[in-house]
């Protein structure tokens, strides 16, 4: 197949993700007498981390979710941010949780995660949570991955039976990415760091998604001629612009779908957590009134 991809807009499905929270946080504000509540909790100075962190805190005002902001120092120890995170849990206007990854070293994020209560674990990264897609019985469910499943049915790319290559296997991204693909009957495959031909295994993909964080890691003539890519990377280049992990003018002569970077899954990222988090204030609702 030549020609060019559909471009998969993830700025203008976003924009679609973020009105419709919009009138589930109002319908809620309405119900519970009071709107949505997100914390964001930045701790240290990583600059990239401080973008994510503005950006998130601004859409979701902007969503009518109220975001209380806890920004600490790099120097915070392990107990002071338990016992924030503790804090978080009981506090009845909090709906949602979320602390920006990376920490800085010397925190341990996975314990750090497990002590967010799974219900307000808007990120999707708890084990409980985790371990509820792994089951086939998703509660919250990671951001990115939702990203790349809510785009992909705006296209209709249908997914059922196609070959699904994941390349990069972090907790974050390509595990639960996995698991969403296996969810929607995907025949999957995960490349990490023992992979042994990761050409291969994107050459034979129908549907891509690359999260390694390398600045164009899979050279464009790997891609199958008419494949769905989607795109987390976000990496900066020689020249300081923004690239995927696919090397996109090339890949996007053959691919059928693409997701552009910037434009494709950060957008969707942020607009999946303020889903996410009126999901999660609607479910802490109603279990209340059972
Ligand atoms: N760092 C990179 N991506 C994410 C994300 O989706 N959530 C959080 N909390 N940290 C991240």
């Amino acid at each position: 197949m030549s020609g060019k991809a559909i471009l998969l807009d993830g700025k203008s499905v976003a924009a679609k993700v973020r009105g419709e929270v919009a009138a589930r946080a109002a319908e809620l504000a309405a119900r519970l007498g009071r709107p949505p509540g997100l914390a964001v909790v930045k701790v240290g100075e990583d600059p990239a981390s401080a973008v994510y962190v503005r950006n998130k805190r601004k859409a979701a005002a902007e969503a009518g979710i109220v975001s209380f902001a806890h920004d600490l120092p790099a120097t915070t120890s392990q107990a002071d941010l338990l016992a924030l995170i503790d804090r978080l849990n009981r506090d009845e206007r909090v709906d949602g949780i979320l602390v920006q990854l990376p920490l800085p070293s010397g925190l341990d994020a996975s314990c750090v995660m497990d002590e967010i209560d799974p219900a307000k674990d808007v990120d999707g990264f708890h084990a409980i949570n985790t371990g509820l897609l792994a089951q086939k019985r998703p509660a919250l469910r990671p951001c990115t991955p939702l990203g790349v499943m809510r785009l992909a049915e705006e296209y209709g790319i249908a997914l059922r039976g196609l070959k699904a290559t994941v390349v990069g296997a972090s907790n974050i991204v390509g595990r639960p990415m996995a698991l969403e693909l296996l969810l929607a009957a995907s025949t999957v495959t995960i490349c990490h760091t023992g992979t042994r031909d990761v050409r291969a295994e994107v050459e034979r993909a129908d549907l891509l998604v690359a999260a390694v964080g390398k600045p164009r890691f899979i050279p464009g003539d790997w891609i199958k001629p008419g494949a769905a890519v989607f795109d987390v990377g976000i990496n900066r280049d020689g020249d300081s612009r923004l690239v995927g992990d696919v090397d996109f003018d090339r890949a996007v002569e053959r691919a059928g779908w693409i997701t552009p970077v910037p434009g494709g899954l950060g957008p969707m990222t942020i607009a999946m957590l303020l889903s996410n988090a009126v999901e999660a204030a609607s479910r802490r609702m109603e279990s209340r009134s059972r």
